[in-house]
């Protein structure tokens, strides 16, 4: 063994005793009669003391070593005569007898410390180095702890760990797939999974009737904050459930994490359950961030009638309630409106009113509406005098859209997001089917499998459009972490799924034959979940990216600038694979 203790373990209790650390130089403080060294390991940090009663060689070693050297240090532990009470390790320090060099280093391209001066794009570049400091370490460290506490969880509730396989063949529905050229057979490809949801299936079909994996999805998807292209799922399955004994374990698992993890308890209430088409209604997404109310009011029957274009041409007029902001200035408003009118929120504009203190209304519609109509309206929204309402029309779904994005900003303005704050809930009755109208077809709004709510099961022959899936989606401040749902058991129905999706029966059997013919062998009524696990940690860590609880993220154009990923292949690889590249696309 190269050391005795690590770096961050020595306390007043080792004082007087031998010590050998190893670990990488902080920084070294040469201050004339002592030198200081900041000697760094996963553990911590400790001080290396070197004066007049180390050997005499060691203070010339000491000079030579540079940032992030590899070193090892024997000596004793002594109390320090300045503490450092920032550091748990601050009331001792190691006084060198000796110093080995185990590894030079290179200037690091950025400082390794919690503030560092490296850009996102150069720390990715370096991530080993990245890797070293502190909130990149921790980061790690509680997606470690949590998925420990996952597997704890679920094996006391007897769940199985097994692991499905990586190269799957393609299938139509979903996000787009990462595919993988077969060698053996020419002209063919697997596809890497999007999630094990058939396999799961399949799991439960072979009487394993609790099975969980955390495993890695594959998705060649736009990016975004909360998402990778290869992101890591807790994914779950269990026979011979309903809907709400899924619920139930799964809040259970979410609790346990909350209690394990963060020790935070969030009660033993059963999480609420918010049907999709109220969550839509009153926050303009089927994953509300429910930290601070602010609910929609709908206003499309007041609103309209007055001469107001805007509001008599909208399908939906619909407002929040901001407390206490009626004294916003101009100016303020003004970046509101400039808002909601970015791409990414697709506004036309905003319309205010001030419910002034003296119980006066003040409006940029004024024109268009009297003072009883504004009043009106601040009574449908329950303003009190000091708030401020803020008003969008337009089409149903865009306009909930864009006022979502202002509800969320305002929340954020008002300091009602707290990363310590925490309000899950479960999102239910999805609807099982979206239409597209570029294909003119219907698409699973979850996938193929889910099964329909049981009441609604006639409607297939006559009003698609209105089945309720038997499906849900977790949600934490905002954040859809987890989604699953019942799954279609009788191969009938599942026949019957697939026509409603335009899937011929052949077509059906060809991309699906293997659930179909399973199905037919006695498959157990199953549902399951799978958690989005990076969301998970980067949630837990209070963190908006997902990518720091990667310990190899891709960056937003799906690149690992690391070890510069993706890139190309060699022609005798491609000849190997028979795949000729279009002249353009040759290096
Ligand atoms: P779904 O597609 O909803 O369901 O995925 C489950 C959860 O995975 C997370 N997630 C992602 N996280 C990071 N990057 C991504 N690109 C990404 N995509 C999804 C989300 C999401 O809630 N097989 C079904 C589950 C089931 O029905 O049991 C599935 O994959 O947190």
């Amino acid at each position: 063994m190269y050391r005795t203790h690590t770096c961050g373990e020595l306390r007043l209790t080792h004082i007087g005793s031998t010590a050998t650390l190893c670990g990488w130089v902080q920084r070294v403080r040469n201050l004339g009669a002592m030198t200081f060294i900041d000697l760094r390991d996963r553990y911590g940090i400790t001080q290396i003391l070197i004066d007049d009663q180390c050997p005499a060689h060691i203070g010339q070693q000491a000079q030579a070593l540079g940032r992030e050297f590899v070193v090892q240090v024997e000596g004793e532990v002594l109390e320090r005569a300045s503490k450092n009470p920032k550091l748990p390790t601050g009331e001792v320090e190691v006084r060198a007898q000796r110093i080995a060099v185990l590894n030079a280093a290179e200037l690091p391209p950025f400082t390794i410390e919690d503030d560092t001066d490296g850009g996102d794009e150069l720390r990715m570049r370096y991530r080993y180095l990245d890797l070293r400091r502190n909130p990149v370490k921790n980061a790690l460290l509680l997606r470690h702890n949590m998925a420990q506490e996952v597997r704890r969880y679920l094996g006391q509730q007897q769940f199985v760990e097994v692991e499905t396989p990586f190269l799957i063949g393609s299938t139509p529905e979903g996000a787009r797939d990462f595919v993988v050229p077969s060698r053996l057979h020419h002209g063919q490809f697997y596809a890497l999974p999007q999630s094990p949801q058939t396999f799961k299936q399949l799991l439960m079909v072979g009487g394993f009737d609790r099975y969980f994996q955390i495993v890695k999805c594959f998705r060649d998807e736009d990016l975004r904050a909360d998402r990778q292209p290869e992101f890591t799922q807790i994914d779950c399955e269990m026979s011979f459930v309903e809907r709400d004994d899924v619920l139930q374990i799964f809040e259970g698992l979410i609790k346990h994490l909350f209690r394990f993890v963060l020790g935070v308890d969030l009660g033993d209430q059963p999480m609420r359950h918010l049907p999709y088409p109220e969550a839509m209604r009153l926050y303009g997404s089927d994953k509300p961030d429910l930290r601070f109310g602010m609910e929609f009011v709908e206003l499309t029957q007041l609103a309209q009638g007055h001469g107001f274009g805007v509001f008599d041409s909208a399908e939906l007029v619909v407002g929040i309630c901001a407390k206490g902001c009626a004294g916003y200035t101009r100016k303020q408003i003004d970046e509101l409106t400039d808002f909601v009118k970015r791409p990414q929120v697709g506004a036309s504009g905003l319309v205010y009113i001030r419910h002034n203190d003296d119980g006066s209304f003040k409006s940029s519609i004024d024109k268009f509406l009297g003072p009883n109509d504004l009043a009106a309206m601040g009574q449908a929204m329950g303003s009190a005098p000091g708030d401020l309402m803020l008003i969008m029309a337009g089409p149903r779904r865009k306009t909930q859209q864009a006022l979502c994005e202002l509800r969320l900003e305002m929340g954020s303005r008002l300091g009602l997001r707290r990363k310590d704050a925490f309000a899950p809930l479960w999102v239910v009755d999805f609807p099982l089917l979206e239409w597209s109208e570029e294909e003119q077809r219907y698409f699973a709004m979850h996938h193929p499998f889910t099964s329909p709510h049981p009441d609604d099961v006639g409607l297939f022959g006559t009003d698609p459009g209105a089945i309720r899936a038997n499906a849900y989606d977790m949600v934490i401040n905002g954040v859809e972490v987890g989604g699953g749902s019942i799954r279609i058991h009788d191969s009938q129905l599942q026949q019957t799924m697939f026509s409603t999706l335009g899937f011929s029966a052949e077509e059906a059997q060809r991309q699906f034959g293997f659930l179909l013919n399973a199905f037919r062998y006695g498959a157990p009524p199953h549902g399951g979940i799978a958690f989005g696990f990076d969301r998970l940690c980067s949630l837990f860590g209070g963190a908006d990216s997902i990518r720091d609880y990667i310990a190899f993220p891709k960056n937003n154009a799906a690149k690992d600038v690391m070890i510069d990923a993706p890139g190309p292949l060699r022609p005798e690889q491609l000849d190997e694979l028979h795949i000729d590249l279009r002249p353009e696309q040759q290096v």
